[in-house]
């Protein structure tokens, strides 16, 4: 059997087809069962599902970050970051963002975090049921998460959230292209924005990060903008996922009420796992190369399916089911290799920290909707909308995400 020959059966969304993009599982448990290294005849690329494969995949060397983010990205000049840049050159520019977003910087913020997070608990509960849990709990998160790192004062927060917003284009690759043009000026207007705060900015990680003068203005820039365009709404959307799951399962609300940080971070990394935001990312093979379940050549562009390795039941046990306690969890939602999200530590600590006070101020909190529906956008995963009701007074839904043993 030649890798070029396998096509998905007829009866199977393409992941990439309209059906396929709303629920892409049927076709990634096929793919990682049937042809875990698939050449995909639709697009040319290579689907790579399988844990083990992808896992391999983000730490060898033969797959290209830079080349594969340029041929994503398409024409457009992405602005220099460690996401387009490989080996010792993204090694040069990572180095210094730890000072922005990891653990010294995350606990820096973690005050001044609960803080928002009350006062926008707060500020929905007033409202009782929310129309879109994703716009007005998880956009404001990632908001604040942000204007935290990023050393805002509070004026700063709405004209912040508007650029972030309109960036934010430019994660689909599938956006069509009179959008993916304003997601261009936009990334302009962002880096612009950016320049002229930076000088400005209140005590914050960002300051650190611009003391630490190892990367020149435009370096400096270029990783502020990524972790806005990679950061932004996938944060923002992480909590709307982590809500379908977590909401209509009250054994689950009960046990993050009483979890302490670590069972909470743990709970949020199962929630990762099994709606990762960031459902793929692209590479380009510079070389031939080897993975356990087959051989990709030179030249090819290649896609490692983190969402698809998440539910490998290989690694996973019960893969399409939520376990809360599940560790360890070596899950990808965050990516592997050189590129591991450089902020995990801190979206797991950010989402656990809302969840947690969510469920505790709201114990009844139910879905309104009962059938929530997924957006066709490639990247990120997210719902539509999400309606939440925070007193649990109106009739709950009765749907549950992994009740029945999905896809089999
Ligand atoms: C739920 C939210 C998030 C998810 C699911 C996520 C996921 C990811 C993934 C999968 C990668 C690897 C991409 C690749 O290998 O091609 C990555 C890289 C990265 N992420 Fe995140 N991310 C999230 C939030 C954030 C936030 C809030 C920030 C910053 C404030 C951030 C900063 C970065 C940076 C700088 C990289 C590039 C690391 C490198 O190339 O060395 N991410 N993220």
């Amino acid at each position: 059997m030649t890798t070029a020959a396998v096509r998905l059966p007829a009866g199977i969304a393409h992941p990439f087809a309209p059906a396929g993009r709303v629920d892409p599982y049927p076709a990634y448990t096929w793919l990682r069962t049937h042809d875990p290294v698939h050449r995909d005849p639709m697009t040319g690329m290579w689907l790579v599902t399988g844990y083990a494969d992808c896992t391999a995949l983000l730490k060898d060397p033969a797959f290209s970050a830079a080349a594969g983010q340029r041929e994503r990205a398409r024409e457009d000049d992405l602005p220099v970051s460690m996401l387009t840049s490989d080996g010792t050159d993204h090694a040069r520019l990572r180095a210094p963002g730890v000072r922005l977003v990891g653990p010294a910087a995350t606990a820096s913020i973690a005050e001044g975090l609960a803080h928002d997070a009350d006062a926008l608990l707060e500020r929905a509960g007033e409202h009782g049921a929310l129309s879109d849990a994703v716009d007005q709990l998880g956009t404001p998160l990632a908001t604040a998460v942000l204007a935290r790192l990023f050393g805002l004062r509070e004026e700063q927060r709405a004209p912040f959230q508007q650029l972030a917003r309109a960036v934010s284009v430019n994660l689909d690759p599938l956006a069509p292209p009179p959008l993916a043009r304003l997601g261009r000026a936009a990334m302009g207007e962002l880096t612009r924005y950016l320049d002229a705060h930076v000088d400005q900015a209140l005590p914050s990680p960002l300051r650190d990060f611009a003391a630490d003068g190892r990367l020149t203005r435009q370096e400096m820039l270029g990783v502020l903008g990524l972790a806005v365009v990679g950061g932004w709404q996938p944060l923002a959307e992480s909590i709307g996922n982590a809500l379908y799951w977590l909401l209509p399962r009250p054994e689950a609300r009960a046990a993050l009420r009483t979890a302490d940080g670590e069972a909470a971070g743990t709970a949020m990394d199962e929630l990762l796992r099994l709606e990762a935001p960031i459902p793929f990312t692209a590479r380009v093979t510079v070389r031939d190369a080897e993975l356990p379940g087959g051989r990709i050549p030179a030249g090819a562009r290649v896609l490692a399916v983190l969402a698809a390795a998440n539910r490998d039941p290989a690694v996973f046990a019960d893969p399409d089911r939520p376990v809360w306690d599940r560790s360890p969890n070596p899950h990808l939602a965050f990516g592997g290799g050189p590129h591991f999200c450089l902020a995990a530590r801190l979206v797991r600590q950010s989402g656990a920290l809302l969840l947690s006070r969510l469920v505790r101020k709201f114990p009844a909190a139910a879905l309104t909707d009962a059938e929530p529906r997924w957006a066709a956008t490639l990247i990120p995963r997210r719902l539509t909308s999400l309606g939440v009701d925070l007193t649990g007074a109106q009739r709950p839904a009765s749907r549950l995400p992994g009740a029945a043993a999905a896809h089999a």
